[in-house]
């Protein structure tokens, strides 16, 4: 059973064609404030487009996107980013020519020293206090990964959307991860999250849309998921349904 509640994001009849492919047919899909919410679907199924036309990344998708009860859709990326949503990307972006320090407080808007306090309260949180003069190309990559999603944590935004946050990443770190994911989430923050591993997804959202070939084609708790006939043959079939094998690589 879904919820209830406010809508913090919503996109409408969202299109995104490349020439002959297209990515997003026409996507409404709906994030409660203050859930976790998965979008699942095989690869190739729009996903990653999705983020990156409601981010304003991608200026070319057609359709609308409400955040906060505002049209965003034509935004630039700061702008959008400026009023709370911000993102994570598929492949990891921290600047290795900068320290873990320097990645986070480029991204704070608290002058130095709250920036420096921010900064160091995360990094407390995924115990990377002592890496604080640590050179971005010097980090492990599942380090990486955390510095990328702490560093989109200092400007507290209301929603985050985060594409494959885990992929690559070892299980230690992977635990760390979906710790701090949930406490963000307790602290209020909504989030929408692409991830392939359904015991991830099971364990995190209350609310799971899945996309195929640029189609919303389910959309409910995990159980509904589960259970769906279109969902079991275009996905469920497809891909690993159990947790990595420790110490290998997941996507
Ligand atoms: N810049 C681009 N130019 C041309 N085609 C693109 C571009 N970006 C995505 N596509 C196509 O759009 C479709 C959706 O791609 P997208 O990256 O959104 O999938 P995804 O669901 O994120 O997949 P994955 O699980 O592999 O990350 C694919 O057919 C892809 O080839
Ligand atoms: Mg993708």
């Amino acid at each position: 059973m879904i919820q209830q509640g406010d809508i913090i994001l919503e996109s409408r009849n969202l299109r995104r064609d490349f020439g002959g492919v297209q990515a997003l047919r026409g996507v409404d899909l709906k994030v409660r404030r203050g859930s976790i919410t998965g979008l699942i679907g095989p690869n190739g199924s729009g996903k990653t487009t999705f983020f990156q036309v409601v981010s304003g990344m991608d200026p070319d998708g057609t359709g609308e996107v409400i955040f906060n009860h505002q049209q965003i859709l034509g935004l630039r990326p700061s702008k959008i980013y400026g009023r709370g949503l911000a993102r994570t990307f598929q492949l990891s972006r921290v600047f290795p020519e900068l320290t873990v320090l320097e990645n986070l407080m480029v991204a704070g808007h608290r002058g130095d020293r709250g920036n420096r306090e921010r900064a160091f309260g995360l990094l407390q949180k995924v115990d990377l206090h002592n890496y604080i003069d640590v050179y971005g190309s010097d980090l492990s990559y599942g380090q990486q990964r955390l510095v990328e999603f702490l560093r989109v944590l200092m400007s507290d935004p209301a929603l985050i959307l985060l594409d494959e946050p885990a992929a690559g990443v070892n299980p230690t770190m992977r635990t760390i991860l979906w710790d701090l994911v949930r406490h963000m989430n307790g602290l209020g923050t909504t989030i929408l999250i692409i991830e392939h591993n359904m015991n991830v997804i099971e364990e995190l959202c209350e609310e799971v849309y899945v996309l195929n070939e640029g189609e919303l084609i389910a959309h409910g708790d995990f159980t509904d998921i589960r259970n769906n006939e279109t969902v079991l043959e275009s996905y469920f079939g497809r891909i690993r349904v159990h947790p990595a094998t420790p110490g290998r690589a997941s996507s």
